[in-house]
C-alpha cells in the first residue's frame, strides 16, 4: 500500500457569488502521477492555488506528509518539498537560463550577482540544464526562450528544490508535440526517481498514457476518481464535459 502524501479535506473557495472550489476532498498517494482534470472553470487552478499557498481557502484543510498545513505559504512549502508550476510559466525573463536555475536552488539575487554560489549548486544547475537539453541556451536571457522552452525551464527550476510533490498546471498547453514528448519523458523519469506528481492537463491522450489515478472536478468538487479507463467510461464525466 502506498502512503497518502497530500490530503485535501473539504477545501472551499468563493469569489463573490461563485463557489470556485466547493467542499473539495481528495488524496494524492506517494509515488503516483495523479491527474486533476475537469472542464474549464471547474476549479482546478483555484485548488492548486490554495494547496500551494497562493490563495487563502475560505474553509477546509490541507495535510502534507502527515502534517496539517495550518497556513500554507509558498516559500515554506517549497522548503518542505511541495512546489508547482503555473498555467502561464513564471520565470525571471531578465535572468539567464542558468541563473533561473540557481535562483531556484534558493539563492538571493544578491548572492547570485555577488557570485557567492557554491560549486555544487552550480554543478547541479548544469546537470539539470543538460538533462533538459537547455545547456546550449544557458547564457541567454530567459526572455529569449520559446513558450515551450520556458515551460521546460520552469519545470527544471522547480526540480532544483528536490521536491517530494510537484503540482503542474497544464504543463503541455500551447507546447509543440516535440516539447510535449520531452515534458512527458521528464515527468516519467522524475517519477521513477521518487517524485510524486499532481497534474492539471487538458490533453486527454497524455492523461491516459501518463496518469493514474485520475480525479475529475466539476463545479469545484470531485465527481469521479479512478483509473483513466474508469473515469473515461463514467457517464457523470461525459456529462460534465459535454454539458459544459
Ligand atoms: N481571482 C478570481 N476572481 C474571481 N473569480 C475567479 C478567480 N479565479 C477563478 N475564478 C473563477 O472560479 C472558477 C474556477 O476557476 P479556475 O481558474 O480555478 O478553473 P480551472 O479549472 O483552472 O479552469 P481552466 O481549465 O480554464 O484553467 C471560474 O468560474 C473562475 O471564473
Ligand atoms: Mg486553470
Amino acid at each position: 500500500m502506498s502512503e497518502v502524501l497530500l490530503e485535501v479535506d473539504h477545501l472551499t473557495k468563493r469569489f463573490g457569488g461563485v463557489t470556485a472550489v466547493d467542499e473539495c476532498s481528495f488524496t494524492v498517494n506517494e509515488g503516483s502521477i495523479t491527474a486533476l482534470i475537469g472542464p474549464n472553470g471547474s476549479g482546478k487552478t483555484t485548488a492548486f492555488n490554495m494547496i500551494t499557498g497562493y490563495l487563502k481557502a475560505d474553509s477546509g484543510q490541507i495535510h502534507f506528509r502527515g502534517n496539517t498545513i495550518a497556513r500554507p505559504r509558498p516559500a515554506d512549502l517549497y522548503r518542505r518539498g511541495l512546489s508547482r508550476t503555473f498555467q502561464q510559466a513564471r520565470i525571471f525573463p531578465e535572468l539567464s537560463v542558468e541563473e533561473n536555475l540557481v535562483v531556484a536552488a534558493g539563492y538571493s539575487w544578491r548572492q547570485l550577482f555577488g557570485r557567492r554560489v557554491s560549486a555544487t549548486d552550480k554543478e547541479l544547475a548544469r546537470q539539470m540544464l543538460a538533462e533538459f537539453r537547455l545547456e546550449p541556451l544557458l547564457e541567454l536571457p530567459a526572455s529569449d526562450l520559446s513558450y515551450g522552452q520556458r515551460k521546460l525551464l520552469e519545470f527544471a527550476a522547480v526540480l532544483m528544490s528536490n521536491p517530494k510533490l510537484v503540482l503542474l498546471d497544464e504543463p503541455t498547453a500551447g507546447v509543440n508535440p516535440v516539447m510535449i514528448d520531452a515534458m512527458e519523458r521528464h515527468i516519467r523519469e522524475r517519477n521513477a526517481a521518487g517524485v510524486t506528481f499532481l497534474i492539471v492537463e487538458h490533453d486527454m491522450q497524455l492523461v491516459m498514457r501518463l496518469c493514474d489515478p485520475v480525479i475529475v472536478l466539476d463545479q469545484g468538487a470531485p465527481i469521479a476518481f479512478g483509473t483513466p479507463a474508469e473515469v473515461q467510461s463514467n457517464p457523470k464525466v461525459l456529462e460534465a464535459y459535454l454539458g459544459g
